[in-house]
């Protein structure tokens, strides 16, 4: 094989090899990811000072609330790190509150559902902690 060949044929395998690594910013930020959701559809009614379902979602007040703490309509936490499953929060964004034993509206209230790329973004976020980065 020629020296040019055998360079051609590197790249390529260095190519598929980089292509089909896992990339390491797969993963969910709650920052980057999370909280410009909540900023967007749901601070408008969740927020310090208004609480609507006794709940602020505002940039300070969003994590403190949600990780690991009793919804006030269900025996489910809000968000069970590791488990999106036992997530109340999952539950009132794809409608299902009320068959885990919670009430209200599916959220976001009196507007169109999220996505379900962003709801998978949520759920992705709690499977892997729910951590605060
Ligand atoms: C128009 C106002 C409004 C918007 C927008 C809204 N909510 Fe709500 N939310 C409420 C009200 C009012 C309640 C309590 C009544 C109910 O559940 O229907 C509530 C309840 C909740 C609860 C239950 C709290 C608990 O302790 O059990 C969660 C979780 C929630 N909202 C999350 C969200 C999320 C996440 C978004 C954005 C995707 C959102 N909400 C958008 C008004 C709103």
């Amino acid at each position: 094989m020629t020296p040019k060949l055998l360079a051609i044929r590197f790249f390529a395998v260095l190519l598929a090899f980089l292509s089909s690594a896992p990339r390491a910013d797969d993963s969910v930020i709650f920052s980057k990811d999370i909280q410009p959701i909540l900023n967007e559809r749901c601070v408008v009614c969740h927020v310090r000072g208004a609480e609507q379902g006794n709940l602020a979602l505002d940039r300070r007040n969003a994590l403190a609330n949600l990780v690991a703490q009793p919804s006030s309509q269900s025996g489910l936490a809000r968000v069970e790190p590791g488990d999106s499953t036992e997530s109340y929060l999952i539950h009132k964004l794809k409608g299902n509150q009320l068959e885990v034993g919670g009430s209200g509206a599916r959220m976001p209230l009196g507007s169109g559902p999220l996505t379900k790329k962003e709801i998978a973004k949520f759920e992705s976020w709690i499977n892997e902690g729910a951590a605060g980065n």
